[in-house]
């Protein structure tokens, strides 16, 4: 598949999960794509599975010198950036009472700095090639759960931002979209459930999101896996 050839796609968060697969799904479809996040092993062996196409930028998605370096490191090395996809992002659940300081200010700095900053340093270069932010939200970002003090707050300001940088964008023509999926089958849960989503059928509907016909914004999707009656 050609959809996305010659496009240079951003992919934080790229060393496994969802990240990883989106990044693979993105290769398939012709793109260029930066992994980024800390793991520089992880992000080099998937360098490894696609040498051409992958490059492995080992970035902390919360300090704003390392983002500007990914974005300035991507724009001299491909001359531009059409996608952005802010999937970076860490879960710490526990009643606010216990939620520990660390936890909250964690959650905070990677699920919504982390893409601020990303958006931030990549948006000059996002308008000249009218291209893409996607933001990997959750449920989460539009439904509270009692643990999810410092998690739910994190995407519900994702869910925030990206709706500012919809209007702030539109004349521009980058399109901003959100994706927001229920449980996913990685390593962001200790025991996912073997119904959850898997991250190659979230990497899916990403490429969909990105590949929209001409005209076309899918602004929000939620996805959620079908639960069976079972466990209803
Ligand atoms: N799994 C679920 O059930 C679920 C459901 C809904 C939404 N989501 C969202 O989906 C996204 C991907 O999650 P996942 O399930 O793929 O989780 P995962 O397997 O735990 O992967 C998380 C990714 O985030 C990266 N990351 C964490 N802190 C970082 C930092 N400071 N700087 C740069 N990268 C950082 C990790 O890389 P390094 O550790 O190498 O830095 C890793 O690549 C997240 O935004 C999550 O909130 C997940």
């Amino acid at each position: 598949m050609t959809d996305l050839n010659e496009k240079v796609a951003i992919v934080t968060g790229a060393s496994k999960g969802v990240g990883a697969a989106i990044a693979r799904r993105f290769v398939e479809s012709g793109a260029r794509v930066i992994a980024a996040a800390r793991s520089r092993d992880k992000l080099e062996a998937l360098h490894r599975e696609y040498p051409d196409q992958i490059l492995a930028v080992p970035c902390d998605i919360t300090d704003p010198d390392q983002v500007q370096d990914l974005i300035n490191h991507t724009v001299r090395e491909f001359d531009r950036m059409d996608i952005l996809v802010n999937n970076a992002g860490i879960g710490r659940f526990a009643p606010v009472q216990d939620l520990s300081v660390e936890d909250w200010e964690q959650m905070i700095q990677v699920n919504l700095k982390g893409t601020f900053l990303a958006c931030k340093f990549a948006i000059p270069h996002l308008i000249k090639s009218k291209g893409h932010i996607l933001n990997i939200s959750s449920v989460a970002g539009s439904v509270t759960f009692p643990g999810g003090g410092g998690y739910c707050a994190s995407k519900f300001g994702m869910m925030a931002l990206s709706d500012v940088l919809t209007q702030e964008l539109k004349k521009q023509e980058v399109q901003v979209n959100t994706l927001s999926p229920g449980s996913i089958q990685t390593d962001f849960s200790a025991n996912p459930k073997d119904y959850a989503l898997t991250a190659e059928q979230v990497a899916e509907t990403a490429w969909m999101m990105v590949t929209a016909p001409k005209g076309v914004i899918y602004s929000n999707i939620t996805m959620r896996p079908q639960v069976p009656p079972e466990y209803q």
